[in-house]
């Protein structure tokens, strides 16, 4: 197999690896190149890459054991035959959505930090994509850690926040979930705001989703204003990478030091992407608590 060539995509975060055809087997030493690219980079696209939905699953799993789908707003999978692969699509077939997220914005998240051991990646496969919009965004969270005033850092190295399970990030009610009228008591898991990356053992700003967090121990205007500070900071355009899809472009993210959010497109426009992601660890502080 020809040697990978890799070219960053944006200053902050995202590159290009191509001269791979993740159609055929992947040798031992282009997998060791391909896990150090994306160590350095964060978010992988590879272009031109015509999946079946079980080379999309072959491909996924030499990343580690496949983590299948948050429960959908519909209760089943959506693809009877693979229910490791979720769909993200507004299309309808019969008034039925085939797919999560409809056709609006998504707004900035890190996907189901809601759970103790969050997804350490996914992988989004774009199988047809509107002519605009519905661009996907992808923000640092090494550089928006290092780049906050020292006094910030201080400030935030032994606090936890709640990670909501309410909603998903097309502000859609998860099946079996109410609604939270009071952050401090949304469901969802506790995690530390830096966290350590378990492979790199770098510190990462791990703010999950900024509607109903809560900072465990602050007043809740307190909370509300850290808050508001760190996701301002968090989602500056230098710290991002903004994908402007094509038919065929396979993504994979790491889930532990990245957020992501995803522009609005035309209702009247079909976008079908198949996508899985990888099972985590439960996720460590940075920093113990003072
Ligand atoms: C996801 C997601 C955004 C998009 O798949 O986790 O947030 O661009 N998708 O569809
Ligand atoms: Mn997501």
């Amino acid at each position: 197999m020809p040697r990978i060539s890799v070219t960053k995509l944006a200053p902050a975060l995202g590159a290009e690896v191509s001269g791979i055809d993740l159609h055929l087997p992947i040798d031992e030493e282009t997998l060791s190149a391909l896990k150090d690219a994306w160590a350095s980079h964060l978010v992988l696209r590879f272009r031109g890459q015509a999946l079946t939905d079980p080379q999309l699953l072959a491909f996924s799993r030499l990343l580690g054991p496949l983590d299948p789908p948050g429960p959908n707003p519909y209760g089943k999978p959506f693809l009877e035959d693979f229910p490791e692969i979720n769909v993200i699509s507004n299309v309808k077939v019969g008034g039925a959505p085939i797919g999560n997220l409809g056709d609006g914005e998504a707004v900035w998240h890190c996907d189901m930090t809601y759970v103790e051991a969050p997804p350490r990646a996914a992988l989004l496969h774009a199988l047809e994509i509107p002519s605009s919009g519905g661009d996907t965004f992808w923000s640092n969270m090494y550089t928006a850690f290092e780049t906050l005033p020292d006094a910030m850092k201080k400030r935030i190295a032994g606090l936890r926040a709640i990670h909501d399970a309410t909603y998903n990030s097309a502000g859609v009610m998860r099946k079996g979930m109410s609604e939270v009228t009071d952050p401090r008591k949304a469901p969802g898991a506790q995690h530390p705001l830096v966290i350590k990356h378990p492979d790199t053992g770098r510190a990462a700003l791990y703010l999950g989703r900024r509607r109903n967090s809560y900072v465990l121990g602050l007043e809740l205007e307190e909370s509300e204003a850290l808050l508001d500070e760190l996701w301002a900071h968090a989602s500056r355009p230098e710290f991002t990478f903004r994908q402007v899809w094509q038919q065929h472009d396979l993504i994979l993210w790491d889930n532990r030091c990245t957020l992501h959010r995803r522009d609005a497109f035309d209702p009247a426009a079909r976008r079908v992407m198949h996508r899985t992601q990888i099972k985590g660890t439960p996720v460590a502080p940075a920093f113990e608590a003072a």
